[in-house]
This record gives C-alpha cells, structure tokens and sequence, in this order.
C-alpha cells in the first residue's frame, strides 16, 4: 500500500481569498489558475501495519502530532482521508515523505503542491478509485488551492452552492497547449518562511477587511469573466492587466485587515516598480503576488529570458525560476523511501 505523485504548483490568475467554510474547505468565491511546470512537489505514501502512528517528513524535517504544521494541514487531511474511507484504511497508520524542489511555505503555492501530490498518492495507494474531479475535492481539504493543481493547464476553482460542498471542485478550462507560449518568471525575494500563513491572513480579511465584500461581490465575478475570455482569445495584455489588478485588489483586502497582513518586502516593491517601468519602455510584463514575498512576472517566451536577465540584476533576489504551462497530478514508481 505504497505509491507516490508528483504535482505542480499552480499561480493563480484571479486569486482565492477567504473560506465560506472552514470545515469542508469551500472558499467565498472560485478562482482561475496556471498550472506551472518546474515547481514542483514529489510525495511518497505507505499505509502499513508496521508503523505505530502517522510519520510526516517534508524536506528532510519531521513534523509530528503537537506541531502546528502537522495538526492544521497533514493531520486534518488524514482524519478526512479516515472519516471518508473507513473499509479502505482501516487502523493502518501512514508514513508520507514530501519533498518539493522550490522554497516551502514562502507563497510559491507550496501547499497546492504537496497536497494535490498527496491526495494523488493516497488515491493510487489505497485504491479509492477516485476520477480527477473527486481527486480535486479532496486535495482541497488539505488546502483549498491544491484542488486547482490537479489538473494541467489552466484551471477554474468553481465555487460551488451547496453547504455539503459537492459542487465545489476544480476544471481544466484549456491544456498547457492552448497556450504554450505564457510564462511567469517567479522572483524569489526571501525563502524564509512565511509569518502569517495564507489560512490565518485570509480568516482576518474575511472577519475585518472593510473592502472584503466588493472584493468578494464585484471584483473577483468580474476578474473571472475577464479572464476566461482572455485566455480563450489569448489577449496577453487583458490578461496580465487582469491578473495584475486582481494581486493589487487582493493584496489592498489583505493590507486593510486588522491586524494588518502585509506579504511584501523591500524586494517585492523593487519589483513592481520595475515591471511598470519596463512596460513603459515596450516590455510587456504583468506582476502578481500571493501570500508571501515573492513576485511572479506574466510575459510572453519571447521576453522571458530578457526578463529573467533582469531580474536577476537585483541585489534582493535569491533566485530567479522561469515556468510555463504545466502537467497536472501524476503518479510515480520513483519512491522517495
Ligand atoms: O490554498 P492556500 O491556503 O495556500 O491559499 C492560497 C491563497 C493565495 O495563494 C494567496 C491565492 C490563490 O488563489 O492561490
């Protein structure tokens, strides 16, 4: 009862922000995504008899029962994994060893990553049999945007109705080669972990922001619409303008919650003040931020290597990734013990 999957990492392109439901993991509204190819997490899980209780090791740490980063993530999402398939686990407890090759917990979607690997891999071990649909229902009890990495491409987190959260799961909209061409180049500005993880931050905006409910019933339904248009037509610039202003609505929610979330650093507004600058010079380049410091520039192949020369100019990076259209969840026989 072992197996192991690899996911990407997704960026969103209009952002989720704040749970309806806390429990069932359903957000306030849905969200679009790129599948990003080259960040990613490979996770290995075997239920067997011969462990005594739950062993989490993620790059090389161990996490254990007491420790926030095990109860809150990990734990939680194998008490659903329990509670859901009763005959299928039994008493077994499970070891899952997770490693992803980009910075953990720093707002690279390192959560998407590892828990759309980890519902993948506890599907193939405990043979669920579940399609990709109810694949990405359940990577999203272990974070909500994991249910976008599921799936390749471009992808629609639907937000769904229904209180039993049935209709809330994620979609491919179009494959990578609808648009093989888009790329983010993510500038990392501090791998330090994160202070106020995205759950924290996006429960403060939602109890505090004064701006949550026109971000929540204006911007985010308008952005959506926007944005599968332009990805339809691949209008590059409708598209890295939408995406940008829906970061900026997202991060001014953010800013204005009390106590305030503020993701960025000296690094990150360098950043943004030299992509509008490069626009201005003919470049054409769009920011977006999520929860954390590092910034993640939307342009075209042919201005990515440029982008990326530059980026790398600055003092405060620690490094520059480029990353394209992606794969989704797969799973493996390469098994990391
Ligand atoms: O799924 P979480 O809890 O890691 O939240 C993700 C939140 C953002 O990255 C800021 C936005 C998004 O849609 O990915």
């Amino acid at each position: 009862m072992k197996a192991s999957a690899i996911a990407n990492a997704n960026i969103a392109l209009v952002k989720y922000w704040g749970k309806r439901d806390k429990e069932l993991m359903l957000p306030q509204t849905g969200s679009i995504s790129m599948t990003t190819e080259g960040l990613q997490a490979h996770t290995t899980v075997e239920f067997d008899s011969k462990y005594q209780d739950d062993i989490l090791i993620v790059g090389g740490k161990e996490f254990k029962k007491g420790d926030e980063e095990y109860d809150d993530y990990v734990g939680q999402f194998l008490k659903v994994v329990r509670e859901k398939f009763p005959d299928k686990v039994g008493d077994l407890k499970v070891k899952i060893v997770s490693n992803n090759n980009f910075p953990t917990a720093a707002g690279l979607a390192s959560s998407a990553a590892g828990f759309a690997a980890l519902a993948a891999a506890v599907n193939e071990a405990l043979k669920l049999g579940l399609d990709d649909k109810e694949l990405s229902m359940l990577a999203r009890r272990g974070s909500g945007s994991a249910t976008r990495s599921i799936h390749a491409g471009f992808v629609e987190w639907h937000r769904g109705e229904k209180e039993d959260g049935s209709d809330c799961y994620a979609e491919q909209l179009f494959p990578p080669e609808h648009w093989p061409e888009l790329r983010m180049v993510v500038a990392v500005t501090s791998k330090k972990d994160k202070k106020i993880k995205s759950r924290a931050g996006m429960k403060q905006s939602v109890a505090t922001s004064p701006y949550y409910k026109v971000w929540r019933d204006e911007v985010v339904p308008k952005h959506i619409e926007i944005i599968k248009k332009a990805l339809a037509e691949k209008d590059f610039k409708v598209l890295g303008e939408t995406a940008e202003a829906n970061a900026l609505m997202m991060h001014a929610v953010a800013i204005a919650t009390t106590p305030p979330v503020i993701y960025w650093n000296a690094g990150t507004m360098d950043i943004i003040h030299a992509v509008m600058d490069w626009r201005d010079e003919g470049l054409e380049c769009f920011f977006t931020i999520d929860g954390g410091p590092q910034v993640k520039v939307l342009c075209l192949e042919k201005d990515s290597d440029e982008i990326a020369r530059r980026l790398r100019e600055f003092e405060n990076i620690e490094d520059v990734i480029i990353t394209k259209p992606g794969s989704g969840v797969r799973i493996t026989d390469e098994h990391l013990f």
